[in-house]
């Protein structure tokens, strides 16, 4: 069994209070927060782990302060204008999964030229999760397989893991086997409901703006000292070990 990961996706949380911890407007920390994914990219491409999804806005925060939600969008937008060189020089492929159409139109322009831009790059794909629910991916999903049952195109009985996996947004993204949070909360909160079933998970009490390469090796570190179990015994896995 490998112990490295091929798929690491963060929840980047503690923004806010990191900012408020200081007495600063929550959007600092935000800002801050846009350094860490800087360092963290690059930090996960040059350990050669090939995907690395981010939750970088859910579907939940569009509720939030119309200043923050206008603040966040502009940091994307800023974000991906100034990345785009470094993605086409470091090899990084940009992909979006999540509900783009609620986004601004100049960011989604900027976000959908950097996808087009970046398909071909193959050394590390950047997946960033925008206006994302896991939800509202499972409900599109069985959605889309109801759609062919209708068509006549699929039976219900014939309905497997792989049918569903394939009307995801990720379809043909391996499933994350770590998934890190920052800031102390122990939740899910929406993202990947599907994939991250075997995921191992790694639960930081740092705030995303203090997280950095140090704390990704401790994060990786952690992963390597788990044995992942896939539902078999100890028994069975040290078996396989064997033979591969
Ligand atoms: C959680 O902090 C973080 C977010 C809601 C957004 C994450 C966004 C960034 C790191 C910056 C933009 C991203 C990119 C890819 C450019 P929080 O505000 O929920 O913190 P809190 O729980 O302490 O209030």
């Amino acid at each position: 069994m490998t112990t490295r990961p091929r798929h690491i996706a963060i929840i980047m949380d503690g923004n806010g209070r990191w900012a408020e911890s200081r007495h600063l407007p929550r959007i600092l920390g935000h800002r801050r927060g846009v350094e860490t994914v800087r360092k963290i990219v690059t930090a996960v491409r040059n350990e050669e782990i090939p995907y690395l999804t981010l939750y970088a806005f859910s579907s939940e925060n569009w509720q939030r302060p119309d200043e923050e939600v206008g603040a966040l969008m502009g940091l994307l937008g800023h974000y991906l204008s100034h990345e785009l060189k470094t993605m086409l020089q470091e090899d990084i492929c940009l992909q979006v999964i999540g509900d783009t159409s609620r986004l601004p139109e100049n960011v989604r322009a900027i976000l959908l030229d950097a996808v087009q831009k970046t398909a071909g790059n193959r050394t590390m794909t950047l997946i960033l999760a925008l206006s994302y629910g896991g939800r509202a991916e499972l409900v599109q999903a069985a959605r889309q397989l109801a759609v062919k049952v209708a068509a006549g195109e699929l039976s219900p009985d014939a309905i497997d893991h792989a049918d569903f996996a394939d009307c995801l947004e990720t379809q043909g993204i391996p499933d994350p086997d770590l998934l890190i949070r920052t800031s102390g909360e122990m939740r899910i909160s929406n993202f990947l409901l599907w994939q991250i079933a075997y995921a191992e998970l790694y639960f930081s009490e740092t705030y995303w703006p203090d997280f950095d390469e140090t704390q990704l090796q401790a994060a990786l570190a952690e992963y390597a000292r788990r044995q992942r179990r896939f539902g078999l015994t100890g028994a069975q896995l040290r078996r396989e070990d064997s033979h591969s």
